[in-house]
């Protein structure tokens, strides 16, 4: 009895994993990303490569590059992938760009050598996270900004964070790199840090020339795929924080205010003064400025 359950058990195991012995490879992406499934083979004239997304072929490669195909040239279905397919001609791995959720299923890939066909399947699904938006971020000037990756980078991970389509840092292996060229250090000088842990960029001290749009791109390999993903933000440092110069500008300028005014007030007291004095004897003429003994103190 013992042993037909184990029978039982080792059937259902191949069942499960697929009798022919089909290797399958998960591959977990976020929305808007872009994966490329890789063959591992360098394509010589005697293979043919062809893939198909559940079942329907999408793209097709003979070594002798004699016959190529892509998506809708592949099959007469409707353009399921849109300009989302590139494939290498070296290597016949298909990349799928800007991924959605239409795009999760089997991806079976099939090389076929002197007619002996191995296959391949990448079971490719989508989590709910869409990495494609835009973070809008607000800050007055001097304030700290921090833009985070968002994720735990992994060791093989390379992360490149640019402004403005400037490359202003990179992490590759546990090499980190910032401000490499002369354009990026003079505008961001010692105002950059960059955790090697997560990827995370903040910006100290931060101008309003920092405004701007930071992308993040990270490149996740891995033996036999790659996806790689942008993050973008838009910032925008604001001066209505003001700078500590024109806060000393403005506290100046307030102080000699507050001089002047104090002076006027002091002036009209010591003008009137002697005119409450008059109307404390019952005289009730206008007072006769020409008659305040008071009036030549150089006051306007
Ligand atoms: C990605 O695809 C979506 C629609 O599926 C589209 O709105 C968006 O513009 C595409 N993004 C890029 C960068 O092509
Ligand atoms: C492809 O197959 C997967 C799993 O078999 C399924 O979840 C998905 O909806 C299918 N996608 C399309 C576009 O047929
Ligand atoms: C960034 O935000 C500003 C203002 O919030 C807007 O004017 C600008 O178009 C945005 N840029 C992008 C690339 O979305």
């Amino acid at each position: 009895m013992k042993l037909h359950l184990y029978w039982l058990a080792w059937i259902l195991f191949l069942l499960d994993n697929g009798v022919s012995g089909v290797d399958t490879e998960g591959v977990s992406v976020n929305k808007g990303d872009s994966v490329t499934l890789q063959t591992s083979v360098e394509t010589n004239q005697q293979e043919e490569i062809k893939w198909y997304f559940n079942d329907t072929r999408i793209a097709q490669i003979s070594g002798d590059l004699s016959y190529i195909c892509t998506d809708v040239q592949c099959n007469n279905d409707t353009e399921r992938f849109k300009d989302r397919l590139k494939l290498d001609h070296q290597t016949g791995s298909l990349t799928i760009t800007n991924i959605t959720n239409t795009h999760s299923g089997l991806y079976d890939l099939k090389i076929i050598r002197s007619r002996i066909s191995s296959d391949k399947i990448f079971s490719v699904t989508l989590s709910g996270v869409s990495a494609a938006e835009q973070d809008e971020v607000k800050k007055n000037q001097g304030e700290v900004v921090t833009l985070d990756a968002g994720e735990i980078r992994k060791p093989d991970d390379s992360m490149m964070w640019y402004f403005n389509e400037i490359l202003i840092t990179e992490i590759t292996g546990d090499q980190s790199k910032i401000c490499t060229d002369v354009q990026c250090n003079e505008r961001f000088r010692d105002r950059l840090k960059l955790d090697q842990q997560t990827g995370s960029l903040t910006i100290t001290n931060t101008r309003n020339t920092d405004s701007g749009e930071y992308k993040l791109l990270i490149n996740s390999k891995s033996s036999s795929f790659n996806i790689s993903r942008v993050k973008r933000f838009n910032v925008s440092v604001t001066d209505s924080g003001l700078s500590s110069g024109a806060v000393a500008g403005i506290v100046v300028v307030l102080l000699l205010v507050a001089v002047v005014t104090a002076g006027v007030i002091y002036c009209r007291r010591r003008r009137y003064a002697p005119v409450q004095t008059d109307e404390n004897n019952a005289n009730h003429s206008p007072p006769d400025p020409k008659g305040i003994p008071l009036r030549d103190t150089g006051c306007p």
